[in-house]
């Protein structure tokens, strides 16, 4: 067994702190005993569910832009986007749901910082698409369509890189897009299946329903071992994409 070096009790720390440093001592029991503001209670002491559904309904929702135009994205996850592009520096990548089109051009600009790489703009809908780059190249129609992916496939020629599932939401739409769309995901690279979180509340909490893309994912990743869910990619605890971060691991 290896020696694990032994740490003080907090009541051995609060003994020494009062031994060494008395002042610091009582200045953090002044800290102890300070009552907290009741709207910074109410707000500070929400559990991460309460906190999720906050986050989405009155902070984010509506009020995310990128470079003026609207996106649809918690700002935690897109930030885990820009260091996964930074590592896998992906010759393609595959949105399929773009609205707006400020995700589209978020992810366009994050491929001009790495030098590299194009984007394939998928959705059903391209009438409120607003985003205008070289990088970005758009096909319209229904994601899991044939005529749809054949448009992605001339495209992508051959190239491979990294796909963001962000359209039809429903269970049985991610998994065939997640079928149809996994070989164009790169060894190292990921499909990420956006709002898994979905499944994990109730209809009507503002972010709930039943059956979506998380019972996809987890339908998928049983059938297909080249992919794997990395839950590293959760490490900022506020991500709309719980077990969505799915790496191809052969
Ligand atoms: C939540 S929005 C995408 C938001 C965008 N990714 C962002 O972050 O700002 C969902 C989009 O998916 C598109 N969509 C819905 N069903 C689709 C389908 N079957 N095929 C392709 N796109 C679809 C809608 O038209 C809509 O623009």
């Amino acid at each position: 067994m290896p020696n694990t070096p032994q740490r003080d009790s907090w009541l051995q720390r609060n003994r020494k702190l009062l031994a060494d440093n008395p002042r610091l001592f009582f200045q953090k029991l002044a800290t102890w005993l300070k009552p907290m503001r009741a709207d910074y209670r109410r707000k500070w002491n929400r559990g991460l569910r309460r906190w999720l559904i906050h986050y989405h309904t009155d902070i984010l929702f509506d009020k995310v832009s990128w470079m003026g135009l609207e996106a649809r994205k918690n700002v935690l996850d897109a930030w885990v986007y820009q260091q996964i592009i930074c590592e896998v520096r992906p010759e393609i990548l595959i949105e399929i749901g773009n609205a707006a089109g400020g995700s589209t051009l978020y992810l366009a600009h994050l491929l001009d910082l790495v030098g590299r790489g194009d984007v394939i703009a998928v959705d059903i809908d391209h009438s409120q698409f607003q985003a205008r780059h070289p990088r970005i190249h758009t096909v319209t129609g229904d994601s899991a369509a044939p005529e749809t992916l054949g448009r992605v496939k001339a495209l992508a020629r051959g190239r491979q890189g990294l796909v963001i599932h962000d359209g039809d939401h429903s269970r049985e739409h991610v998994l065939a897009d997640l079928r149809a769309y996994a070989e164009f995901v790169q060894v190292g690279g990921y499909f990420i299946v956006e709002d898994t979180i979905i499944d994990l509340f109730r209809a009507g909490d503002g972010l709930g329903s039943v059956n979506g893309p998380l019972k996809a994912v987890e339908e998928f990743v049983k059938e297909d071992p080249r992919f794997e869910v990395d839950a590293e990619r959760e490490n900022f605890v506020l991500t709309f994409n719980p077990r969505g971060y799915l790496k191809r691991v052969a």
